[in-house]
């Protein structure tokens, strides 16, 4: 069972089993949760951006029609830890940045709760804030996590004696993650247990964030959260939006609370993208060969809680070059708290670093897949460890060959229709490969099958069925004989959704749970038997450097007149692994690429350095690409079963798909015009 596992369900595609429910309205998010009178939510936030409210007048809301409660700082339930400046709301009337949540209403219905928050006045007292991220900032320093610095060989003396070289800034804004759902949370204390009805990507790591600060244990929360709207990491750990709510519960014994963050609250409340400042240099031989390697990193973190955009992550061990300089810095600034989204520091790093390669190969006047080729590395760069499988260049390769890389002009400019510019870009793909030890199925024979129960998520990305079809494979049986339930803490624990490690570790453990089944009840179990397995961590990881990759192709066309911009057709070719469900694992590749098409050319939260907030809080205003923006996204893997990844043979794919494919679409816009965009998302100013 080990060595092997047999495959009938993996590698077939069955539809979404949750897609019926789901477009027939029939599958409950959390907000919809049906609990008998709730209570409605609504938020008081600050409207300063540093500095600290004198008073908060509530009477006039206390007053309103249909209000139950006023919750702010006087009257807030004790928390038991406030290290984690997010999540430690309602202390006092400090306020580190505007959107803060200085308190909330509760009232009987929505609008009453919003009318009443609105009634409440507030006198402040604003102190000089600083929002505006600056590589040569004083307060700049070293993350107190994040992979630290590297330094190998003598950068300044390699680049100095390079006969290519290329030294340039790039930037990545700020950018938002706006799943469809947006955060939503039902809160429920009956005085001893809290049940949460949430949106988010684990529910137990979000039990255990949230048991220490309130001073509960974790036997008393229970969180439920079976169907997910999207999270793209915004939901992978609980914001102060979550906390609001279970203090409002807390506050009101026996009233369920409800609230549903807007949209515009989404900018300031739910994490975001940190925008980075990228520092680049590349030295190389006449031939390509890099020599000399170096990249500062510095990213916005918040005075409320740091959180390091990694840029300089991928850039670890990409490629080959001796002498190596990355260091990574955070500046905190009075601004919201960042968070995760999608491929946190690999999908700006990948921007920078990855046009910093096309300017190599157009510097050294090397094709651009043919400069890669001469920079792999024979083991990681970093660790010194052989990879799993490193098969970047069979991707470049097959998209090349698939994309008709050979017809593209090296020189810019080179093809002209109607006025319009056309170029080809190419960018390299790359995502660790991690399993997280810890999580536990339980399996269960009834009389027509097996239930199997694990806490893990589907946001909504076809997870439920894909761990189905593990699940049917693991315990030899179709995949309609299989009940899986997941997203509730009543379940035995499971890691978060996050890093591109759930199916993979979740997968470990149904795994182990069946074969522990096999061991304890032989080949006939009655109905009722039970037996439970847990993953563990992949040993494999010790010895190997773990990571997928992939080739990110674009075409653009470029209005020479107006400098209007369009993507004409993208290319992804990935390998990660075994591909579980060719259907699902498609659309997730898709969503990132579009991801990363909104990252080259629609993305960008507009920071209001005299306010202190992000003025274009909202999908009007804040661009992402919709389907005419869209016209032709391709993908295809490589056929793979990655031993090292385990008996499942498949790595995670959440996220590989978002990384280069910005990088591939500013290289393609430079093909076309010969104008080198360094600062995203590109626009159409850039080219008049
Ligand atoms: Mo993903 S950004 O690790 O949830």
């Amino acid at each position: 069972m080990s060595e092997l596992l047999k495959t009938t369900a993996i590698g077939t595609d069955p539809v979404r089993l949750d897609g019926s429910a789901k477009v027939r309205g029939l599958a409950p998010y959390a907000y919809e949760h049906p609990v008998d009178d709730p209570l409605y939510l609504y938020p008081v936030q600050a409207e300063i951006a540093r500095g600290h409210a004198t008073t908060i007048d509530i009477s006039a809301a206390t007053g309103a029609d249909g209000v139950v409660h006023v919750l702010t700082a006087e009257n807030a339930p004790p928390l038991q830890s406030t290290e984690d400046g997010e999540l430690a709301i309602l202390r006092s009337k400090q306020i580190g940045f505007r959107g803060q949540y200085l308190g909330a209403v509760i009232a009987t219905t929505p609008e009453q709760a919003r009318l009443a928050a609105d009634l409440i006045t507030i006198s402040y007292v604003a102190d000089d804030h600083d929002v505006e991220l600056r590589a040569d900032h004083p307060a700049s320093r070293t993350p107190e996590s994040g992979g630290g610095d590297v330094a190998v060989g003598d950068f300044n003396a390699s680049f100095a004696a390079a006969d290519i070289t290329i030294d340039n800034s790039y930037s990545t804004p700020i950018e938002h993650n706006n799943p469809m759902e947006p955060h939503t949370t039902i809160a429920h204390w009956d005085g001893s247990e809290l049940t949460l009805w949430t949106s988010t990507q684990g529910v137990h790591p979000t039990r255990s964030a949230l048991a220490p600060i309130l001073g509960l244990d974790a036997e008393q929360i229970r969180i439920v959260s079976p169907h997910v709207g999207g999270g793209f990491g915004s939901k992978g750990v609980p914001h102060a939006d979550m906390m609001l709510t279970a203090l409002a519960a807390l506050a009101i014994p026996g009233q369920p609370v409800k609230y549903a963050v807007t949209r515009q609250q989404m900018f300031s409340i739910t994490g975001y993208r940190a925008p980075t400042l990228q520092h680049i240099r590349l030295g190389a031989r006449a031939d390509g060969t890099i020599t000399a390697f170096a990249f500062d990193a510095v990213s916005m973190s918040s005075q409320t809680k740091e959180f390091p955009e990694e840029a300089t992550k991928p850039a670890r061990m990409m490629y080959a070059g001796q002498n190596r300089r990355l260091t990574q810095r955070v500046v905190p600034l009075d601004v919201p708290v960042p968070s995760w989204m999608r491929a946190p520091g690999e999908a700006p790093g990948m921007v920078g670093l990855e046009i910093a390669m096309d300017e190599l190969a157009v510097a050294g006047g090397i094709d651009p897949i043919e400069l890669r080729v001469r920079n792999e590395p024979e083991t990681d760069p970093d660790t010194g460890l052989p990879f799993n499988r490193r098969r970047l260049l069979d991707c470049l390769h097959e998209g090349a060959t698939r994309f008709g890389w050979a017809d593209r002009s090296p020189q810019p400019r080179g093809r002209r229709e109607n006025g319009w510019l056309i170029g080809m870009g190419v960018a390299a793909s790359t995502y660790p490969a991690g399993r997280q030890p810890g999580s536990v199925a339980r399996i269960r024979r009834t009389s027509d099958g097996y239930q199997v129960g694990i806490g893990a998520a589907d946001l909504g990305t076809g997870t439920w069925t894909a761990l189905t079809q593990v699940a049917a494979d693991s315990l030899g049986v179709p995949l309609d004989r299989v009940d899986l339930q997941i997203g509730d803490t009543a379940l035995p624990n499971a890691t978060v959704a996050g890093g591109s490690t759930g199916l993979v570790s979740w997968g470990a453990a149904v795994i182990a749970a069946a074969e522990a089944f096999r061991t304890e009840h032989g080949d006939d179990p009655v109905p009722g038997s039970e037996a439970q397995g847990e993953a563990q961590a992949n040993p494999a990881a010790e010895t190997f450097a773990m990571h997928s990759f992939g080739a990110q192709f674009a075409q653009v066309r470029i209005h020479e007149a107006t400098g209007e911009i369009r993507m004409e057709r993208m290319l992804g070719i990935f390998s990660a692994g075994r591909i579980v469900n060719p259907r699902t694992a498609r659309s997730q590749f898709i969503g990132g690429m579009t991801m990363g098409l909104g990252m080259a050319l629609h993305e960008k939260g507009e920071l209001d350095p005299r306010f202190g907030h992000v003025i274009n809080h909202d999908l009007a205003e804040y661009h992402v690409p919709v389907n005419a923006d869209v016209p032709d996204i391709e993908v295809s893997w490589l056929d793979e079963n990655d031993p090292h990844a385990g008996v499942l043979g498949a790595r995670g794919i959440g996220e590989i798909g978002i990384v280069g494919a910005a990088a591939a679409v500013a290289n393609a816009a430079f093909n076309a015009t010969g104008v080198r965009v360094r600062d995203l998302p590109v626009f159409g100013d850039a080219f008049l």
